[in-house]
């Protein structure tokens, strides 16, 4: 993977990149905020690694001129079809749950690094806040060997993709922080018990969730002397490198001991260690 020594300079755009005025097949409120959209994208879906994302357009209005990012959660090759997982928080969530299939909305990916592939002889423990599930969810349908994951939310109505995440044989355990279902807590409660029980055998995390929920992952699998790959979700308005507005701080051998980097370029998932955390 990109990481931190081999950061890139430049703009993301490359010839795995492409732009795809793709199909919506469906587009389907899966519960509460939350909706599932998927698109017939036969250009981008064969190239999709599991933690990358598509910056979408919205079609509709010249408000909404700036494309929105959303993680890449599930493909189907031979389909050709690509779908996100995307939750209504403001006017170009909302404007996007009402496009009805049919109509052609134009994406730009796949985008970002992505997760690095675990090998078989390491324990995968997956870690979701939210709808980073999305981002996370092809880490375990494509995982050599099943493991466990930790889905956390505020609510029970913000848990998502758990029956999927079983059908992978992953091992599914739920937090929510009011206690509504599952554990009452939070991810790291369950991620410490998991680390504490495979002591010395080899593991990878790979976490998307709410930045506060990253630092306490990585932070926690650094303690336990574990890899742990982080995927940072930054506003972020061109996507390709160009605009800065993603930055995040990495380590770097300078005065200041960090440097900005684009996560949508170098990252959008950096590995634990690399990440300079205040
Ligand atoms: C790499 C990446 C992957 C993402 N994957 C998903 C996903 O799988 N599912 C999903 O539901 N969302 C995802 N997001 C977040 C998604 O891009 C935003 O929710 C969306 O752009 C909001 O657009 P809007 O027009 O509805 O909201 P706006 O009207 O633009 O904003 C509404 C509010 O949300 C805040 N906001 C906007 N973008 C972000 C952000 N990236 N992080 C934190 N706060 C933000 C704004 O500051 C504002 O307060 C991802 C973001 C990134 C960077
Ligand atoms: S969003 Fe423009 S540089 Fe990352």
């Amino acid at each position: 993977m990109k990481n931190v020594k081999g950061k890139k300079t430049g703009f993301a755009m490359s010839l795995n990149n492409f732009q795809e005025n793709t199909q919506i097949l469906e587009n389907k409120n899966y519960k509460g905020d939350y909706y599932c959209i998927t698109f017939q994208a036969p250009i981008i879906s064969p190239s999709v690694v599991p933690g990358q994302f598509v910056h979408l357009q919205l079609p509709t209005s010249p408000n909404l001129l700036l494309r929105r990012p959303f993680s890449i959660y599930n493909v189907d090759t031979k389909l050709g079809t690509l779908s996100l997982i995307y939750k209504v928080i403001g006017k170009g969530s909302k404007a996007l749950s009402m496009l009805l299939p049919g109509t052609v909305v134009n994406l730009l990916g796949p985008l970002g690094n992505g997760f690095p592939t675990a090998t078989n002889k390491k324990s995968v423990i997956i870690v979701a806040g939210g709808y980073g599930c999305a981002s996370t969810y092809l880490v375990a349908k494509t995982a050599v060997a099943p493991g466990c994951c930790v889905l956390g939310a505020r609510t029970k109505d913000d848990i998502l993709v758990e029956n999927e995440f079983k059908q992978t044989g992953f091992e599914v355990n739920i937090t929510t922080n009011d206690g509504s279902y599952g554990h009452k807590g939070i991810v790291t409660d369950v991620l410490e018990q998991k680390l504490n029980s495979i002591q010395n055998q080899p593991a990878v995390v790979y976490a998307c969730g709410p930045n506060a929920m990253l630092e306490a992952v990585g932070k926690l699998a650094m303690k336990h002397h574990v890899n742990s790959y982080l995927s940072f979700d930054m506003p972020m308005c061109c996507g390709v490198g160009a605009c800065f507005t993603c930055v995040i701080k990495i380590k770097a051998a300078n005065s200041d001991g960090w440097e900005y980097v684009r996560t949508c370029y170098t990252g959008p998932v950096f590995e634990a260690n690399d990440v300079y955390f205040e």
